[in-house]
């Protein structure tokens, strides 16, 4: 289904975020439905005018939001995280793992073809690709995410997991470093980036049940190994983009 260019609705949680916007501009200009979600009603009209073609407000610890979320989509695109709080240190009720959860139980449900979710370099296995200090105050959000990515593993739906080393505002590098299996590059990526790998992970067949770590080539530190080789299928927006310029 990925494949046929037919008109998908794609969820784009977490759209009023940083990562969220810069995937709303990526897929803004293709033929995707695109359902954005945010918290709060003081975003709907700035999603709106960026591109949204849907705004729902939600609030993904509710697991009715999540399943109104999903509904009728093809696609999930999951950006969501928590803001600043003790709790990124000490956990607990954290987005990132309840509303996650929520949101793949929901997709599951649906019959969702393919759900990308932006993890982070530091979750699970990748665990020595963010130093330590820096480990030790993001500690609650880190396992919340690990957590996430093995329901969504375990959930049976076709998955991308895409995890970023530290997140910058720059402007897309286009090159992109992807390693795999946890113990493969750190570094730093911007936003802008990471958006153009989530957008294309579902129409790319070598995307399919991954988890990718990504750096941005000026942005990588130390040493890679596990490096990968994808063939990212992004001719849709491509294609978007071409149409622009005419
Ligand atoms: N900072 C880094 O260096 C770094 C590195 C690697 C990975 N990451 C991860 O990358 C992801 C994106 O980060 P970002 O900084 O681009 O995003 P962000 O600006 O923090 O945006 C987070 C989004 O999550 C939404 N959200 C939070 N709680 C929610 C809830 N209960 N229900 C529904 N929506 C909720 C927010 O929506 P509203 O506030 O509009 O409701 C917002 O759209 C996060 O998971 C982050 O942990 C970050």
């Amino acid at each position: 289904m990925a494949s046929q260019h037919t008109s998908e609705r794609v969820l784009l949680a977490g759209a009023s975020g940083a990562t969220g916007q810069e995937l709303l501009s990526v897929l803004r200009p293709t033929d995707l439905t695109v359902r954005a979600t945010t918290r709060s009603y003081a975003n709907v009209d700035t999603l709106e005018r960026h591109g949204a073609d849907e705004v729902l407000v939600a609030d993904f610890f509710e697991s009715a939001d999540a399943v109104a979320a999903v509904e009728d989509c093809d696609i999930v695109y999951c950006a969501l995280g928590t803001p600043p709080s003790y709790r990124h240190v000490t956990g607990g009720k954290l987005v990132d793992r309840t509303g996650v959860v929520n949101l793949v139980t929901a997709a599951l449900s649906e019959g969702v073809s393919h759900f990308v979710f932006e993890s982070a370099i530091g979750v699970g296995n990748s665990k020595a690709g963010m130093p330590f200090p820096a480990r030790l105050v993001v500690r609650g959000s880190l396992s919340a995410k690990r957590d996430a990515e093995t329901a969504l593993r375990r959930a049976g739906i076709e998955y991308t997991i895409v995890r970023p080393g530290r997140l910058t505002n720059e402007p897309p590098s286009g090159e992109v470093v992807v390693g795999e299996g946890g113990d493969s590059v750190t570094g730093s990526i911007s936003r802008a980036d990471v958006a153009r790998v989530m957008a294309a992970a579902p129409f790319t067949p070598d995307a399919r049940n991954r988890t990718f770590e990504v750096v941005s080539r000026d942005g990588l530190s130390g040493t890679p190994t596990n490096l990968v080789e994808v063939d990212w299928v992004d001719d849709r927006l491509a294609a978007a983009r071409e149409r622009r310029h005419l």
